[in-house]
């Protein structure tokens, strides 16, 4: 059987800074969703990949001093790393400097060009340069940049347009045709509210300010502005302009682009109205997902509140973090990260509900089974309760999944676990298990308890796939397989049981709050550190600009060091006899941090020799010898003039 394609993407991510556990969640997100899809029989091509050009890559780069491409490489390679930790099983990964790519936007660009969309002219706003990001004066909040908070730069330039008005009442008839296409419902009156119904301004789509980008192959002093070039990856992926379409006849349009609310107005407007132009047909759902914020807000390094995903998967495993993602950003709407609920929710749910529906349940087939699931042969009402939510279970949470509601999803599955724990407590088998009559029936009871584990089991593997891989190992079950949910009975009696480690150890909440604190301090250390190295590799700004006779006032000569001795009561001075000519000096110098006096007689230095003499500590100072430092003196070198005649100008 030909099975149903399904095309999930995530965005592509910017490479600029580490991911936090906030950007996290769009890709675990989109990972649980193909996941289950393909759990449920389709055939899923799960993209997300990286988004590497701009001049804010280009800054980065320069700053460290190497190449864009060996900056993003790094970058990009961390960014893979951090979704193998995470478990996510994406189908492909584009980065935007992927040559299939770049060839591609080039003829997506020529195309539009040539068919009249795009047209050349000059650009003056008001630009972000981190967000890479035109603003008008009218979006602007407190004269700063909308989405960042920071200041924005007027700039001017020749730049191509895209004529987005040409296509903005199709657009506009489009969403209101197709009420599912932008969801949740709030984004979408907001973007035809705030964007689309005022009137849509043409979009800026060519730079020249900068070159790490996609160079216009007609005009090549102009590279293709941020967002052709990233929108453009979600069909460059499929081949488009490639010459095989194949992948592109399969999966476009796409099922879902999962994305964050910040690039929402992207995604549902300049992306409908290039695939338009293009004439391809559009995506069929755009999702915004809501924010994940932390105590205070948004995460911000200079907070010092940012939380890094990979810190928490050390500490508390993968799939604690993929669940608390899951199932806390409450569906459509933003999130909060907090340490305490975070563990509450891992203690609460994870280890006592599931953990202890598992051990309690393996526990009790090796107490009185020898380990090996019975049969169920005494059936009772009280079991049609957890049976029926069982069997109810799968469609229902198929349906949140298409919803995109995994928190809901997530509900579903562990109210079926609640559901189990209570039978334990209603059919008391430890009581059962005193009375050798009541054997059958004790079987009976387990195997309905093993049997909803394994509906648990294949519902959570989207979700928590290791954990799901753990329930299986200790139930015996082999294969994962919706389709078997039709029934409540496939665990095969006669299967062994294997008592395993605890899914989830209890965590003691306020040893672990304290732990994660002095992480915490310990990496804002680092990161103050890390800022002061920088500030410090900073030059001091030059001095005012003088003239070759202002410069000529100033004589320098070679001296020697003939006499050298520290000055009592002053330990950063010594006090230096110097031979100019013949002529005997008396210098002080601020060196003594950096020089024994032993060192330095019979030392070639160079003198500031026309300076008035001044009082230093009562001694008198004829001159200034010459050192090279650091601002803050912490290294200092003297000067070298090499072993000329005492005397001797430096000029
Ligand atoms: O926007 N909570 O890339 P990006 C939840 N390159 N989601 C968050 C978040 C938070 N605190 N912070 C960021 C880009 N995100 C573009 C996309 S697509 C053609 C180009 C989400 O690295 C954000 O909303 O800035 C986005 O979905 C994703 O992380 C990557 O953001
Ligand atoms: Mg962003």
């Amino acid at each position: 059987m030909c099975k149903k394609p399904y095309y999930i993407t995530t965005p592509i991510y910017y490479p600029s800074t580490k991911l936090h556990i906030g950007n996290t969640y769009t890709t675990v997100a989109a990972d649980a969703i193909a996941r289950f899809k393909r759990l449920t029989g389709y055939e899923v091509m799960f993209l997300t990949g990286s988004d590497e050009h701009g001049q804010k890559i280009q800054r980065i780069a320069e700053e460290k001093g190497i190449k864009p491409i060996e900056h993003v490489d790094e970058i990009v390679a961390g960014i893979k790393d951090l979704w193998k930790l995470m478990n996510v099983n994406y189908d492909k990964f584009i980065r935007t400097t992927d040559y299939y790519h770049v060839e591609a936007v080039q003829k997506i660009f020529k195309k539009l060009y040539d068919q009249g969309d795009i047209y050349k002219s000059s650009y003056e706003g008001l630009y972000c340069t981190p967000c890479e990001s035109f603003w008008t004066e009218s979006q602007l909040v407190d004269g700063k940049c909308p989405d960042c908070g920071r200041p924005v730069e007027t700039s001017y330039e020749e730049a191509y347009f895209f004529k987005m008005s040409k296509y903005a009442d199709r657009l506009i008839k489009y969403i209101e045709d197709h009420p599912d296409f932008i969801q949740p419902e709030s984004r979408k009156n907001e973007m035809l509210n705030n964007f689309l119904r005022p009137g849509l301004q043409d979009l800026c789509v060519s730079r020249t300010s900068f070159d790490w980008g996609v160079p216009v192959t007609f005009d090549e002093k102009h590279v293709v502005y941020v967002w052709i070039d990233a929108l453009s990856n979600y069909i460059t992926a499929l081949g488009y302009g490639s010459g095989n379409e194949e992948l592109m006849d399969k999966f476009w349009p796409a099922d879902v682009h999962l994305i964050g609310k910040d690039i929402l107005r992207f995604h549902t407007i300049y992306w409908p109205i290039m695939l338009m132009a293009l004439d391809l047909p559009l995506p069929k759902k755009i999702f915004g997902h809501g924010w994940l914020l932390v105590d205070g807000g948004k995460m911000s390094k200079s907070k010092g509140n940012v939380v890094d995903p990979v810190t928490l998967v050390e500490n508390f495993g993968v799939d604690a973090v993929r669940y608390y993602l899951l199932r806390e950003i409450p569906f459509g709407a933003d999130g909060l990260f907090n340490n305490e609920v975070f563990i509450k929710k891992i203690n609460s749910d994870l280890c006592n509900d599931l953990g202890n529906l598992l051990s309690r349940t393996v526990a009790m087939v090796e107490k009185y089974f020898d380990g090996v699931i019975p049969a169920p042969t005494v059936k009772e009402d009280i079991d049609d309760e957890l049976i029926n939510l069982a069997l109810e279970a799968p469609k229902k949470v198929e349906k949140a999944v298409d919803e995109l509601n995994l928190p809901k999803a997530l509900e579903i599955i562990f109210e079926l676990i609640g559901r189990a724990n209570k039978y334990i407590d209603e059919t008391t088998p430890w009581i059962l298990a005193k009375d050798e009559e009541k054997k059958e029936r004790l079987g009976t009871v387990l195997y309905n308890l093993a049997e909803a584990l394994r509906f648990a089991s294949v519902l959570i593997s989207p979700f928590l796939p290791g954990t799901s891989e753990k329930i299986n190992e200790q139930l015996g079950i082999t294969a994962i397989d919706f389709e078997s949910l039709e029934g409540f009975d496939g665990t095969a009696p006669g299967t062994k049981v294997n008592k395993g480690e605890s899914l989830f150890p209890r965590i003691d909440v306020d040893k672990k709050l304290e732990e994660l604190e002095a992480l915490r301090a310990e990496q804002m250390k680092a990161i103050k550190a890390k800022e002061e190295e920088e500030k410090e590799k900073e030059m001091k700004p030059l001095k005012e600009e003088i003239t070759i006779d202002d410069f000529s006032k100033i004589d320098l000569r070679v001296v020697k060091v003939i006499d050298c001795e520290p000055i009592k009561k002053a330990n950063k001075l010594l006090k230096l006899k110097v031979d100019l000519n013949g002529e005997e000096r008396q210098v002080v110098s601020g060196i003594a941090k950096h020089y024994k006096p032993e060192d330095l007689i019979g030392k070639y230095v160079v003198l500031v020799a026309n300076l008035k003499p001044v009082k230093l500590r009562g001694e008198l100072s004829q001159g200034m010898i010459l050192a090279a430092s650091t601002d803050d003196d912490s290294i200092l070198t003297l000067v070298d003039p090499g072993k000329l005649p005492t005397g001797s100008e430096v000029r």
